[in-house]
């Protein structure tokens, strides 16, 4: 989408929300042939955030989803649509928005979710932002949330070690001249054997043989996911940089997918971004899937990384392969 079409849209409001358990490394150590040395040097990741037995992925999204409407100073009745991204929702049916759209009392909302694995809250972005776009809907919610530890098989060292839960989302609403809004978003089928959960859906039901085999959780090739993650991470932020006339130092702040530490200062680095303009949070909460964009987005934001008017851009990569890239303008400079 090119940046010049019709009505703009700005993000308006962030919030997060994170289970309270948090599981080390160390902790890890006693269960995997793992090392806290190994996982930090490899990842950067020092802990993760493990949610309840009694908490689904719709307590999380509607958590931050909340928090999200309170910081835009917007009541659930403004909200015309609700949009959760998501690859660990409560249930095939219902909707995890639903659950959402009820928790908040946003009573005149549509709701759906959306699924695009890691890259879905960037996908998430362009499909709200194109509702605004077409002048349908004026406050649009999107949310990333994840409960991938009920989904990560705890006895594979390769996987374990990686992913973690919670919720993050923003409000969208028409933006004021001035603000800037880019997505891209790509997919490419002949990569989905590199990251993928083999059982539990159509293809292949869950039954006690494939519980037997662990095919219900994530089977993951991590060189190849790495190697694309850089790849796209570069090719997608040159592009976006490219079709916006920017340069690096016009980004104010970089929040990409949060994978893997060395996967972002690999691609910042080909890229020549300060790396004082990258946010990183992967150290506290490991990889939350479609959640770390915002999760990393709402932390920037309370710590005053951004500011109103800054250009925020998000990168995200993940299983399909899917891939999505926004360029926004967080708040009005002009309040
Ligand atoms: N602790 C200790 N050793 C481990 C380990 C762990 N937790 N996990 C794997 N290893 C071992 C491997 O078995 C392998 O041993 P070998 O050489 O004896 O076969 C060795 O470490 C190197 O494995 P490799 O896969 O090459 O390591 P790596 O440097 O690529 O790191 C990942 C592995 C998973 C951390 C890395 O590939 C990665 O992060 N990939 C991207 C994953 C991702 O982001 N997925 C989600 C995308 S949305």
């Amino acid at each position: 989408m090119k940046p010049d079409s019709g009505i703009s849209v700005m993000i308006t409001g962030t919030g997060a929300a994170v289970p309270d358990r948090v599981l080390t490394n160390r902790e890890l150590e006693k269960t995997l042939d793992t090392t806290g040395h190994w996982i930090v040097q490899r990842t950067g990741i020092q802990e993760r955030r493990i949610a309840g037995g009694r908490t689904a992925t719709f307590h999380l999204a509607a958590a931050a989803a909340g928090r999200a409407l309170r910081d835009a100073r917007v009541a659930p009745e403004e909200v015309d649509l609700i949009l959760v991204a998501t690859s660990t929702p409560d249930q095939f049916t219902v909707p995890t928005a639903g659950l959402v759209q009820e928790a908040l009392g946003a009573d005149r909302a549509a709701a759906f979710d959306l699924s695009a694995a890691c890259a879905g809250f960037p996908y998430g972005l362009a499909t709200g932002a194109q509702f605004i776009r077409a002048g349908v809907y004026r406050t649009v919610l999107v949310v990333g949330a994840e409960i991938f530890s009920r989904i990560v098989n705890w006895r594979d060292r390769s996987t374990a070690i990686l992913f973690g839960d919670g919720a993050g989302a923003v409000v969208l609403r028409p933006a004021s001249s001035g603000a800037l809004w880019y997505s891209h978003l790509g997919a490419d089928g002949r990569g989905a054997d590199i990251l993928k959960v083999p059982a539990g859906g159509s293809r292949l039901l869950a039954s006690e043989e494939t519980v037997r085999q662990g095919l219900q959780y994530i089977h993951m090739n991590g060189r190849e996911v790495f190697k694309f993650g850089v790849r796209v991470m570069e090719e997608e932020l040159r592009l976006a940089m490219e079709q916006c006339g920017l340069y690096p130092e016009q980004i104010d702040l970089f929040v990409p997918h949060q994978a893997n530490l060395r996967m972002i200062e690999t691609a910042v680095e080909r890229l020549g971004l300060p790396r004082d303009r990258v946010y990183v949070n992967i150290q506290r909460y490991g990889n939350t899937s479609a959640a770390s964009i915002p999760i990393a987005l709402d932390e920037a934001a309370r710590c005053g990384c951004l500011a109103p008017g800054s250009v925020v851009a998000m990168v995200g990569f993940g299983a399909g392969l899917t891939w999505g890239t926004c360029l926004a303008t967080y708040r009005s400079a002009a309040g």
